[in-house]
């Protein structure tokens, strides 16, 4: 539990805000409408189905009351279109931005589109955001920032340069952020998410994160593949903790300036390890996978080592992950088993 955030969910309970959550049809997206449904909280939400889908809106629709699902709105509409974002941002409190193409692969494949959704499509909510005289602009940003910088664990002052078309679109994010802070006073927090996990990531196509994917693989007795020798690391973050820090950052918006924290949890499992802890756990749910994983060759733009140093999030914003990755794995698997059959 988490002082700053158990206050902050009875403050908002009792005094109800508009929310914008762009992205709210995708895994982390579809994790904030929930929680702030469930908070009793009106949401707007804004997403193309590029790469979410209407069933995870449905999922929350099932897992919040009828007076709760009344108060969303949802805009079905992509933000490379400005009035599309202007429309969205309108009455709006807080905005949580999380729309972007993510993936480095992705990024590799196809520049131009990351480019333009995650670079003009983040220029045009700023602007929207911006004009809306709204009161906090949260968005996401990325541990692929860090790139090649070797320091262990990651410190926010401290980047190296991108290996990806796609972070390079992260970090712009964060220019444009700054600039914006510095040019016309508008303050916002972008949070560097490290891994991020949980109900609703999508497992499938070949732009997939790793835990879904895997587990998917598992569950369906399918091979399971290692890109490099397995001892690439990550700070995998159950999205529960993600959902705090953005609840966090909206409530404690800098005066001035525009910030980035670290949202993880300060630990570092290889993916020889994960490959071990999704299979007790799904173990432990009825599943038993038997194969050994297939090694084959590490994947360009992917970054050796990544761990998050989380204190300055802790100090400002009051942060405090709920879950460690093998928390996070128990809370997710019954989900994962459900519905990745
Ligand atoms: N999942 C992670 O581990 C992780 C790590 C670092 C950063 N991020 C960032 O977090 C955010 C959310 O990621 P996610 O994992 O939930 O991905 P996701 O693909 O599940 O969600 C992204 C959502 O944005 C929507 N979207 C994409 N382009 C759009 C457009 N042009 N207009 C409107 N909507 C659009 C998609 O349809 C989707 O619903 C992204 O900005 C991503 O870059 C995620």
């Amino acid at each position: 539990m988490t002082q700053a955030f158990e206050n902050l969910k009875n403050s908002i309970q009792a005094e109800p805000r508009t929310w914008l959550v762009t992205g709210c049809a995708g895994f982390i997206g579809s994790n904030l409408l929930e929680t702030l449904l469930l908070l009793d909280q009106k949401v707007v939400g804004l997403d193309n189905f590029s790469t979410g889908f209407q069933h995870n809106l449905d999922e929350v629709q099932q897992s919040v009351s009828q007076t709760q699902w009344a108060n969303f709105n949802f805009i079905e509409g992509d933000i490379r279109d400005l009035d599309v974002c202007k429309k969205a941002v309108t009455g709006v409190d807080y905005v949580l931005h999380q729309a972007a193409l993510g993936s480095v692969p992705r990024s590799l494949d196809d520049p131009i589109t990351t480019n333009a959704v995650n670079i003009s499509g983040f220029l045009n909510m700023l602007v929207a955001a911006r004009e809306a005289n709204i009161k906090s602009f949260v968005y996401a940003a990325s541990s692929s920032t860090y790139g090649d910088h070797p320091d262990l664990p990651k410190v926010e002052d401290k980047i190296g340069n991108p290996l990806s078309p796609y972070a390079v679109t992260k970090y712009v994010n964060e220019l444009y952020a700054d600039v914006f802070a510095r040019s016309y006073g508008f303050s916002s927090v972008g949070l560097r998410y490290f891994n991020v996990f949980g109900k609703r990531q999508n497992p499938d196509g070949a732009y997939a994160a790793v835990i879904p994917k895997w587990t998917s693989s598992m569950i369906k007795g399918e091979d399971v593949f290692i890109n490099g020798d397995g001892e690439t690391s990550r700070d995998f973050c159950f999205v529960e903790n993600a959902v705090q820090a953005n609840l966090l950052a909206a409530a404690n918006m800098p005066e001035q300036g525009s910030q980035v924290f670290n949202v993880a949890v300060n630990a570092r499992t290889s993916l020889n390890e994960l490959f071990a802890h999704l299979a007790s756990t799904l173990d432990k749910n009825g599943v038993k996978y038997e194969k050994k994983p297939v090694y084959r060759d590490f994947r360009t733009g992917d970054v050796r080592h990544s761990q998050a140093d989380i204190t300055k999030a802790h100090d400002q914003l009051g942060y405090n992950p709920t879950h460690t990755i093998l928390e996070g794995i128990e809370v997710a698997m019954p989900w994962y088993t459900q519905f990745l059959r």
